[in-house]
């Protein structure tokens, strides 16, 4: 089946050779939908048929938004931490235990509901590649089940078993169980390897053993780095060629020039110094030092209970120095290349068909009308989401 997206007024390809600018925009534009590949992009005008029409009716159309950061395998809420923490108490890495307990004693089907429940909700919203990771079963068991059960729903699988350190659990011991028998267990349904680095969490001694056992999995990194220090974790990410180093809150200049010259994007989480009243990370330091930037959701019950990428891009561009067509690519293309993938975050013909349809006449809206839910139509592997 084949569908002929018309009217589009402004499409956003991320593809520079194919229209103006980083977008790539090609105004007047038409886009064919081939089953779950793009067939065709291009000025109206030349537009070959398809068995089905959609007219944009003017608005613009983006490749869906790729969340390559979030924790969705869980059981509960932390509603009252956030309003704890919002009279002035701080974030501590410590109440992820309180997940950990509630995720424990949650049955399959349940656990099933929240990740499905989640990624509807993130596609309803326009991401249609979603990045999810396990780390709220700290067992060899409890960790098995929530990356299995992530790859049934989430387009990319990490195994952060080495998210914290367990209620009774010694950090040496448990980083031998997360770098041994916990990753033997998991690796078969995940890609990608991760760990907290972080004070309250694991060195980087303990975070290089457990990636480099990754890594002899054929797993590749990916690292929660420099969230509420400025640590040692960013550059451990680019020294192990990690594909992202997510958080880049607090960078040092040595940091900063690490990660531009390497191929280890900087993956920026917004909603979370939202949700955790923490400094916004600076994203202009890292663009004009020529590091890669995407953006990410980090959706989680506790540092940030959002799914809305379209909430990061208005505040990547409100608070750290983006412009609106930097966090849109970011929010995109940027997303895709931290997950190491060149068929999502574009719209060009081989790419998968994954588009959002904007209420909105420019991407420019995604920041300038916050908090306004602008996505019209939802296309996922090709099929209607919305
Ligand atoms: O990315 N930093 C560590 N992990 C999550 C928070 C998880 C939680 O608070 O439950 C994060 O912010
Ligand atoms: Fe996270």
């Amino acid at each position: 089946m084949s569908t002929l997206i018309t009217g589009i007024g402004e499409l956003v390809t991320n593809d520079p050779a194919t229209g103006e600018g980083p977008l790539g925009i090609v105004r007047d534009a038409a886009l064919v939908l081939d089953g779950d590949t793009v067939a065709w992009t291009g000025p109206a005008a030349g537009a070959p048929d398809a068995d089905e029409r959609f007219d944009a009716g003017g608005r613009a159309v983006l490749p869906g938004f790729v969340d390559s950061h979030a924790h969705l395998v869980f059981a509960g809420e932390r509603a009252e931490e956030f309003a704890a923490r919002m009279s002035g108490e701080p974030y501590a890495a410590g109440g992820i235990r309180t997940t950990v307990a509630r995720t424990r004693a949650a049955s399959d089907g349940e656990l099933r509901a929240t990740v499905r429940r989640l990624v509807a909700e993130m596609a309803r919203q326009g991401t249609t590649t979603v990045e999810c990771k396990s780390g709220y079963g700290l067992t060899v068991e409890q960790e098995e089940r929530a990356v299995r059960i992530a790859a049934e729903y989430a387009d990319e699988v990490t195994y952060l078993g080495a998210h914290v350190v367990p209620e009774g659990a010694d950090a040496a011991s448990y980083t031998r169980l997360a770098a041994g028998e916990m990753l033997a267990a998991c690796a078969p349904h995940a890609r990608w390897v991760d760990v907290f680095c972080e004070r309250g969490a694991f060195d980087a001694d303990q975070a290089r053993e457990i990636l480099e056992a990754g890594i002899k999995a054929g797993l590749t990194p990916r690292l929660h780095a420099n969230q509420l220090t400025e640590g040692p974790a960013v550059r451990l990410a680019v020294d192990l060629d990690a594909a992202s180093a997510d958080h880049c809150t607090f960078l040092s200049d040595a940091d900063v020039d690490a990660l531009a010259s390497s191929q280890t994007v900087a993956t920026l989480l917004p909603g979370v110094e939202f949700s955790t009243r923490q400094p916004y990370p600076d994203a202009r330091r890292l663009l004009d030092a020529g590091a890669a930037v995407a953006l990410a959701s980090d959706c989680n019950p506790g540092s940030c209970y959002s799914s809305s990428m379209a909430f990061c891009v208005a505040v990547a561009v409100r608070d750290m120095r983006m412009t609106p067509a930097e966090a849109v690519w970011s929010a995109t293309a940027g997303g895709a290349r931290a997950l190491r993938r060149t068929d999502v975050g574009r719209l060009a013909p081989g790419a998968r068909a994954d588009v959002h349809v904007l209420d909105a006449p420019s991407h420019i809206h995604l920041a300038y009308r916050p908090g306004v839910p602008l996505t019209k139509a939802v296309w996922k592997k090709g099929a209607r989401v919305t």
